[in-house]
């Protein structure tokens, strides 16, 4: 296929060159109506292209979409202008039923069990490998997968994310083989792979190593808008009618035509030049890397600078453990960011984690070092938290029963027992300890505590001191 096509943006070129009298939405019609201080700060353009799904562009999408696929080496692509979350949710909806089980990598992200509250499937929880001197989720490996694959011949599908926030890709190819030999397929959250693929020095992709359904946030890491994705099928073992039915329900019904073209532009640019443009990236990643390494209380603290074996890793992405300045990540996060306007992607209690992408140049690359040389270092030595991994806590309601059952807020201690209705995922180690529909054990409740102690960060919580929480109470 002519991967130097663009046919969105050419048609949509073409729709907004036409002098219109307009009485379809959006109600600004074209900006006319926007507001003018808005109008002032954007430009007048961008509100011309700001338009709701016309048929005059559906075929041209479809072209669009059929250029991706090809693209990145799938059967079947569709642009989402809801995430990879949304995405997430569809590839559930469309593979599995209520009461059918399904196999949970456990670091997965919330998109994931909100995916289980839409399908009503029993999730069955993979444990990863974890890395305690980086504070790091490896993924889950080959072997747990078949393990439970043998135990749980039932499944309908296997859902894994691949790479995780810090890069690590795992053992994708034989992650494929293994669910593959046993029939079943493969669903992966590749929000941040979807750079990959298009260099060899990166990890190959998801979709390379054979998985069924692939979703990527070409907004993380390529050159798309935030919010804009790309669903990837391929293979037989799962149906597009399926992935259309299930985006029927989640999709709107008026995507952003500039996120659809801003996936058709970053389709382009990864096709034509995705390859150089990466090249540069990589470069500026090793020179980064390099030049950290060499600054005292970094030197080994770098993910793959180190002498500590991560299988498949994204140089691209940046993760540089603190614990050594004396400092927690958080801390160093707000001091590099307030001082030197150095905006690290997450901080976590022991790492500062930075995501390196085609769009990055070499200032920015100067800035960041400058700026780990001036990060002020601590004598207080840090009490490093030492995550310990703790039992995966019983299952006794799937997500949907937790989710539409009665609940109420419980002090922490007294939910001991309880199932709780909601799900919390500590950074670190950014892995969910507690599942909405699983039992709240005292382990969990000592995790939770120990994290919040050292300064840890609680993520969906409601109550963000959690002094209390959200148990089923029915
Ligand atoms: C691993 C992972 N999966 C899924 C998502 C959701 O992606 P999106 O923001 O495109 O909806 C994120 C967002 O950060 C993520 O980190």
């Amino acid at each position: 296929m002519n991967q130097d096509s663009v046919p969105l943006l050419a048609a949509a070129r073409r729709y907004q060159d036409i002098d219109r009298a307009v009485f379809y939405m959006p109600g600004h019609k074209r900006g006319q109506g926007i507001d003018r201080e808005f109008r002032q700060l954007m430009g007048e353009q961008v509100f011309r292209f700001d338009l709701p799904e016309l048929p005059e562009l559906e075929e041209p999408l479809a072209e669009a979409e059929a250029l991706a696929a090809d693209a990145y080496g799938s059967d079947r692509a569709w642009f989402l202008t809801n995430g990879s979350t949304c995405g997430i949710q569809a590839m559930l909806l469309a593979t599995c039923r209520e009461g059918d089980k399904v196999l949970i990598g456990r670091n997965c992200h919330k998109a994931v069990i909100a995916g289980l509250v839409l399908n009503g499937a029993i999730p069955i929880y993979l444990p990863t490998e974890y890395l305690p001197e980086f504070d790091l989720d490896l993924g889950v490996s080959p072997a747990t997968l078949e393990l439970y694959l043998q135990k749980h011949p039932d499944v309908k599908a296997v859902m894994l994310v691949s790479p995780n926030y810090f890069g690590v890709c795992g053992e994708i190819e034989q992650l494929v083989a293994v669910a593959h030999a046993h029939n079943i397929p493969l669903l992966v959250d590749a929000a941040h792979g979807a750079h990959l693929g298009f260099h060899p020095d990166l990890p190959i992709s998801a979709l390379q190593a054979g998985a069924d359904l692939v979703v990527q946030s070409t907004h993380k890491v390529a050159g798309s808008l935030t919010q804009s994705s790309i669903l990837h099928l391929q293979g037989d073992r799962i149906s597009p009618t399926q992935v259309d039915r299930a985006l029927q329900i989640l999709k709107s019904s008026s995507p952003n035509l500039l996120l659809l073209l801003s996936l058709d532009v970053a389709r382009r640019q990864m096709a034509i030049a995705g390859k150089q443009l990466l090249t540069e990236t990589l470069k500026l990643a090793k020179a980064a890397r390099s030049q950290l390494n060499q600054i005292p209380n970094l030197e080994n603290r770098l993910l793959a600078f180190s002498q500590i074996e991560v299988p498949t890793l994204d140089l691209t992405r940046l993760t540089v453990m603190v614990d050594r300045i004396g400092i927690t990540g958080f801390q160093a996060d707000i001091w590099l960011s307030s001082k030197l306007d150095v905006v690290a992607e997450m901080p976590t209690l022991s790492q500062l984690v930075f995501i390196l992408s085609l769009g990055n140049i070499q200032s920015d690359i100067d800035r960041l070092v400058q700026a780990f040389h001036q990060l002020p270092s601590s004598q207080s030595q840090n009490q490093k938290f030492q995550f310990q991994p703790i039992p995966i806590p019983e299952q006794i309601l799937t997500p949907r029963q937790a989710y539409f059952a009665k609940s109420d807020r419980l002090i922490l201690k007294d939910a001991i027992g309880k199932i709780s209705a909601e799900s919390l995922c500590p950074y670190p180690p950014g892995i969910p300890i507690l599942c909405i529909g699983e039992e709240i054990t005292s382990e969990v409740v000592e995790m939770l505590q120990c994290i919040l102690r050292s300064g840890g960060l609680i993520n969906g919580a409601s109550d963000h001191t959690l002094e209390t929480i959200r148990v089923v109470t029915q």
